[in-house]
């Protein structure tokens, strides 16, 4: 069968085999605490490569060691960090898949012991430190360390750039009125909520041309948080600024309840795309082969971000395909135990 989940995508110079991304997922297998790749993840995102997703994201990297969830992220404050990346992306790359990497500060959600810092001194739960209200000395400091950090990104081969706008973590705790207080230029209207990530972005362009991708929480889940009017800004500024793609997921901002069901963050992607004409990426509880075929067929989003599922199976591609009587090419070790 013809698949447009297995047919290739292009975005500015980097062609994806196919649609199929596998999604940002914290390891904490940092295991000696200073944000370096262990062996775990030399093995973990080559394996997803060999399984064939057409994407390989790393699990959101720490852009300065307090924006860090636990202290075993993955981290990119420092050229030191640059070797590890290197040898993910030499595994990632030998099985013909492109490699991106979630650029990510944890905000007020850092569970350290050193002090942490957000947009204004609200604790997300009563386990959390409450965070320090971020000087503007701060915020220009973090917006720098997003722009070293995408340079670094870039030495260490990365095809992709997506920057951590969801669940809760720094630039979201910016966008969202609940949790940004500030009644400076930074906070407030909705125009000013979005100023952080609009100044990330234009840093990071200073030093990337590749393709950049901004994964937003479509849904906070609470009646005095973003609404779809906001989120339809965001995206509209975004697209102005020439963000490539936008992945929506949802949660995260302040502790309430999700309910999901298949394909839960769909509608989210979708009316996104559709208002505003910008290339999204579904997830959320994508889990067979003929659910995400349908989400790129009807249009719905340009690519199919999968988690656990490709947690449980590297080879979730291949079953894809043949949910789908897709002959799916696989790795050449692979070749007698693949069709
Ligand atoms: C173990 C685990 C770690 C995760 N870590 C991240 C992360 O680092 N960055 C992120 O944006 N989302 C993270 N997520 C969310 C996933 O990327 C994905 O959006 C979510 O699991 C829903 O998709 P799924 O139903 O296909 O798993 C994580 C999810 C899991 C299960």
């Amino acid at each position: 069968m013809e698949s447009k989940l297995f047919s290739p995508y292009r975005i500015k110079d980097v062609t994806l085999k196919n649609r199929i991304v596998m999604s940002p997922m914290c390891m904490y297998s940092s295991d000696t605490q200073d944000g370096k790749a262990a062996p775990f993840h030399f093995a973990h995102y080559e394996s997803r490569a060999a399984g064939q997703a057409g994407l390989v994201m790393t699990e959101a990297t720490a852009v300065v060691p307090e924006g860090r969830i636990s202290y075993e992220d993955l981290g990119i404050w420092s050229d030191e960090h640059i070797a590890g990346l290197k040898q993910i992306n030499e595994g990632i790359h030998r099985h013909g898949a492109a490699s991106a990497i979630q650029l990510a500060h944890a905000g007020r959600k850092a569970d350290l012991k050193d002090p942490i810092y957000g947009p204004s001194p609200l604790p997300f739960n009563e386990q959390l430190q409450t965070p320090n209200e971020m000087s503007l000395e701060d915020i220009q400091n973090v917006i720098t360390a997003f722009k070293n950090a995408a340079r670094r990104a870039d030495e260490s081969g990365f095809d992709i750039i997506e920057l951590h706008g969801a669940h809760g973590y720094l630039i979201n705790e910016f966008l969202s009125p609940l949790t940004n207080k500030r009644s400076d230029n930074y906070g407030g209207s909705t125009e000013n909520r979005y100023r952080f990530l609009r100044e990330v972005i234009t840093a990071v362009q200073e030093v990337w041309n590749g393709p950049l991708f901004v994964r937003i929480s479509g849904n906070e889940y609470h009646e005095e948080g973003n609404t779809m009017k906001d989120f339809l800004y965001y995206a509209g500024e975004m697209k102005k600024q020439g963000i490539d793609l936008i992945d929506v997921s949802s949660g995260g901002v302040v502790p309430a309840p999700i309910h999901p069901f298949p394909g839960y963050q769909l509608s989210y992607a979708e009316e996104i795309k559709r208002r505003t004409a910008i290339p999204t990426g579904a997830v959320g509880l994508i889990t067979h082969g003929i659910q995400a075929e349908e989400i790129v067929q009807n249009e719905r989003a340009e690519l199919v971000f999968i988690g656990r599922a490709l947690l449980r199976n590297p080879y979730w591609p291949r079953q894809a395909a043949e949910e789908l009587g897709f002959t799916l090419e696989g790795p050449r070790q692979y070749a007698r135990a693949w069709k």
